[in-house]
């Protein structure tokens, strides 16, 4: 990474870390912003901090995050393949869904940070990263599992990790998605093909 993109991650972060733009910043532990590689291809995106990634000031790294890294790391995927990050930076209180204001509010960090990433494939995990996306809300199992083409990125939607801890079956569906996103990456030329 050059200097230059160095001083804009560190403004970046410096910006998320003192942001008190809506009430969520007043409840929060930690800022919570991103985990993985600065420069991934791959971008996966989840819906709030829980109780500990407010803790640790990391994304998906309670129960809902072993889960997420058991599946990519059933496909390959390494730390250096991906950046997880989530639609709000702070965590809401009693883990309630983000509000509308609160989501539209941290909008305009993750497109700094969209701009900073520059992923080509983005995995949207739930309903709620759905429809902060696209504007509707979704019926998951229609939706899930496909590649949409918005803006020259590949946008792929699949369940919340956190619905198949509650639902055992709901794992499969979860590791199909993940091996269509390593299928895409390869084919794009952006990861390397895994040995069969
Ligand atoms: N659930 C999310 O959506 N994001 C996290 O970081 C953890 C749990």
């Amino acid at each position: 990474m050059n200097e230059d993109i160095r001083a804009k991650w560190k403004k970046f972060e410096d910006d998320c870390r003192s942001c008190n733009a809506c009430p969520l910043s007043k409840t929060r532990t930690n800022v919570v912003i991103s985990r993985g590689a600065k420069d991934a291809s791959l971008m996966l995106i989840g819906e709030a901090p829980g109780h500990d990634e407010d803790i640790k000031g990391l994304p998906f790294v309670g129960r809902s995050g072993q889960l997420l890294q058991n599946l990519l790391a059933a496909y390959g995927f390494k730390e250096k393949d991906y950046h997880i990050c989530n639609i709000v930076k702070c965590r809401p209180p009693e883990n309630r869904r983000p509000e509308q204001v609160e989501i539209a509010t941290c909008k305009k960090l993750l497109a700094q940070q969209f701009a900073l990433v520059k992923p080509k494939v983005i995995v949207l995990l739930g309903s709620t990263a759905y429809e902060a996306f696209f504007g509707d809300k979704p019926v998951m199992r229609d939706v899930r599992g496909a590649f949409r083409e918005v803006k020259g990125y590949q946008i792929m939607t699949t369940y919340h990790p956190a619905f198949a801890l509650r639902n055992d079956k709901m794992k499969i569906p979860i590791y199909e998605d993940m091996g269509k996103v390593r299928k895409k990456l390869e084919e794009m030329g952006l990861i390397e093909t895994l040995d069969k």
